[in-house]
């Protein structure tokens, strides 16, 4: 945490406070008593947050946690989550409002009402049912943001089965060995994708990778771009399987515990972890909080969130959560920036959203383009603005609050990870004094706490690692086929207590300062790629003898991939060397692992029992004067590295 404390102090001299707007607050979703409720009875508090779903048999336990760390939240308890997201709301009259405002990157436009969604969802499930996929089967999706990874993801939910959403932007080698790991039977995928304009192909990838994924029995590709694809017998048009389907299928009741979806994210090794996540608690803990961080009034808003279905963010708060409440939602296939600067805030006007939520890094990006894009729309309609991904600084959040939100928005900075399926910290925005930068206090039923090397807790004005003390509705229930990983990834730092892997910090008044990862994790772009996971992808090349990956600090995307390599012999370091390597590492695991530089050094720092000294590497790669080097086994190291570097080492 050495690269933090510099951070940290200028954090804490922040001192602006903004309060939530007063109409808000009268008529906010969640109150002042809610924390108060929660903190009297944690398990009464989240049995009511239940009853907000639709349950085919009542639970007889909130939670059993006697198997600690496995729990078992509502237990007996059974529903369906396709028919809490769809079908109730059109039972309940609902049926004309629109669920998704879907607008493609080419400009086309799809307006999918909840009635809609309901034959879509439908014909889907019998489409699965017809290709064998049955109840616990592990359906991969590989799909641009289009309505069809929405019916894709309901429609698996429907039926039972399982599912794992691989981002459009990983790579063929990522997808094949996340589909063996969750030995998948199906994968959804499309002929290409738009993206800034260009059709790119996606199919391809999946042909790739399926070559060697025995458990695959069919690809079901859905027709977006038109460009060519290759055919093998194991592939199916989605127009040819689904559109024929009824528009009718009976859903039946799942236990609570059911699993739903296996979503991968890295940890500290190189194998990314399945994250395991089931029907009923989660489900709970994604509408409670879209309801009360977002305050969502169903009949007026129009709530955007402009995260990819790739990734957590996508699937509860663009699918599970909205649905689940019944919300008017923005669905959008594109960038911010194609054909112009202004698309994102183009789309606010049209929809006129009112609840806006993105990453600090594209918030950031936009401060970078200029205020004249967003100066050029009308953004009256926007209510509450959020963040999530990585830290927001100050000055992002800022410009956030005046350039989008005109001064009146509250903006909720929400924590939260894969493994907690939802929001855990956040401000909620009819009740707390916002601070620029920090995501505040836990919500109500939410157990967290900061802690030192030792274990004990740490109070105001003090930092640590941060955990969470109780067990909570949509937490993880393990690891996919890795219950060892599960304890000593999370539990086992500090017993009994789930370590998240972050350092936070109590300010003086009590506010919670996120602070970054502790681990080998790195966030770029808000998205969590492992240092270990890049190595591991540059020794695959026949040029590296070694590598060693480090963050660094960057203005847009808040951390950039910083790398050292040492080559065989027989390799020279040349002007393409690193544009190689880079283009390896994008082959390997995908665009967002690129590093932003790869430099060739003769030797690596390491200790007298052979671990790399990634501090003195980040120095480097920071511009910073070297530390503290005495308990290098070569102490002469550092001036090697960067010797070579000063005389000419490619700067990529
Ligand atoms: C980081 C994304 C500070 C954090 C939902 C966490 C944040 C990791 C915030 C999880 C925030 C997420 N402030 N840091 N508001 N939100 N993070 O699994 O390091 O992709 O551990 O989930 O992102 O990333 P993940």
């Amino acid at each position: 945490m050495t690269d933090i404390s510099e951070t940290l102090s200028n954090l804490l001299s922040e001192n602006r406070h903004f309060f939530p707007p007063v109409e808000l607050a009268i008529n906010a979703n969640a109150k002042i008593e809610s924390y108060q409720e929660a903190d009297e009875d944690r398990l009464r508090f989240w049995a009511k947050q239940a009853r907000r779903l639709q349950w085919a048999s009542n639970w007889t336990q909130v939670l059993d946690w006697t198997d600690a760390p496995f729990a078992r939240w509502f237990v007996d308890g059974k529903l369906n989550v396709a028919v809490n997201c769809v079908d109730r709301h059109v039972t309940a009259g609902n049926g004309d409002r629109v669920a998704y405002h879907w607008e493609g990157e080419t400009g086309e436009t799809r307006t999918i009402t909840y009635a809609d969604l309901l034959r879509e969802v439908s014909k889907t499930a019998n489409a699965l049912l017809e290709l064998g996929i049955g109840e616990g089967d592990r359906v991969a999706i590989y799909l641009p943001m289009i309505p069809e990874a929405v019916f894709a993801l309901l429609a698996c939910a429907r039926i039972g089965a399982v599912t794992s959403v691989i981002f459009g932007g990983f790579s063929s080698e990522a997808l094949r060995s996340r589909i063996i790991d969750a030995s998948a039977k199906l994968v959804i995928t499309s002929d290409g994708q738009y993206r800034r304009g260009k059709a790119l192909p996606l199919k391809d990838a999946v042909d790739e990778a399926v070559e060697q994924t025995p458990s695959i029995e069919h690809v079901l590709v859905v027709r977006r771009t038109g460009g060519e694809v290759a055919w093998n017998a194991r592939d199916l048009w989605w127009h040819d399987v689904v559109e024929r389907q009824s528009t009718v299928h009976t859903a039946k009741a799942f236990d609570a515990e059911h699993p739903l979806f296996i979503l991968y994210t890295s940890g500290t090794t190189g194998t990314p972890k399945g994250i395991l996540h089931t029907t009923g608690g989660y489900l709970v803990q994604a509408a409670y909080t879209h309801h009360a961080v977002f305050d969502l009034k169903p009949e007026t808003d129009v709530y955007w969130c402009t995260a990819d279905i790739g990734w957590v963010t996508g699937h509860t708060y663009v699918v599970y959560g909205p649905l689940a409440n019944g919300a008017t939602s923005v669905l959008y296939e594109g960038t911010p920036d194609t054909p112009h600067r202004g698309r994102w805030w183009e789309i606010v006007e049209k929809y006129r959203v009112s609840l806006f939520y993105t990453a600090p890094t594209a918030i950031r990006a936009c401060m970078k383009w200029g205020d004249e894009h967003p100066d050029r729309f009308d953004l009256s309609s926007l209510r509450i603005l959020g963040s999530v991904g990585e830290p927001i600084n100050p000055e992002a959040w800022m410009w956030y609050r005046e350039v989008i939100g005109h001064d009146r928005c509250p903006i909720v900075d929400t924590w939260w990870q894969t493994e907690t399926g939802a929001i855990m910290i956040s401000p909620l925005p009819g009740v707390t004094t916002c601070k620029p930068g920090s995501a505040m206090r836990p919500l109500p039923g939410i157990g967290a706490a900061i802690l030192d090397e030792q274990g004990k807790r740490v109070g105001r004005g003090h930092g640590g690692y941060l955990v969470l003390t109780e067990p909570w509705p949509s937490m993880l229930r393990g690891i996919w086929g890795d219950e060892e990983r599960f304890r000593n990834g999370y539990w086992s730092r500090f017993p009994g207590k789930y370590f998240a892997g972050d350092g936070a910090k109590w300010d003086d008044e009590g506010a919670i300062w996120l602070l970054g990862r502790v681990d080998d994790v790195m966030n770029i772009s808000g998205h969590r790629i492992s240092t270990t996971e890049v190595e591991h992808a540059l020794v695959s090349h026949p040029a590296v003898a070694e590598a060693a990956v480090v963050s660094s600090s960057d203005p847009l995307t808040g951390q950039a991939i910083v790398a050292f390599v040492i080559l065989r012999s027989g390799f020279e370091d040349g002007d393409d060397m690193a544009t190689m390597l880079r283009a390896h590492v994008v082959h390997e695991i995908g665009p967002i692992a690129k590093p932003r530089q790869i430099m060739v050094v003769p030797e690596l720092p390491k200790t007298r029992s052979g671990k790399i000294m990634r501090r003195l590497l980040r120095d480097i790669a920071e511009n910073r004067a070297i530390g503290d080097v005495t308990t290098l086994a070569d102490p002469t190291i550092m001036n090697m590295i960067a010797q070579g570097l000063a005389s000419g080492m490619p700067e990529d």
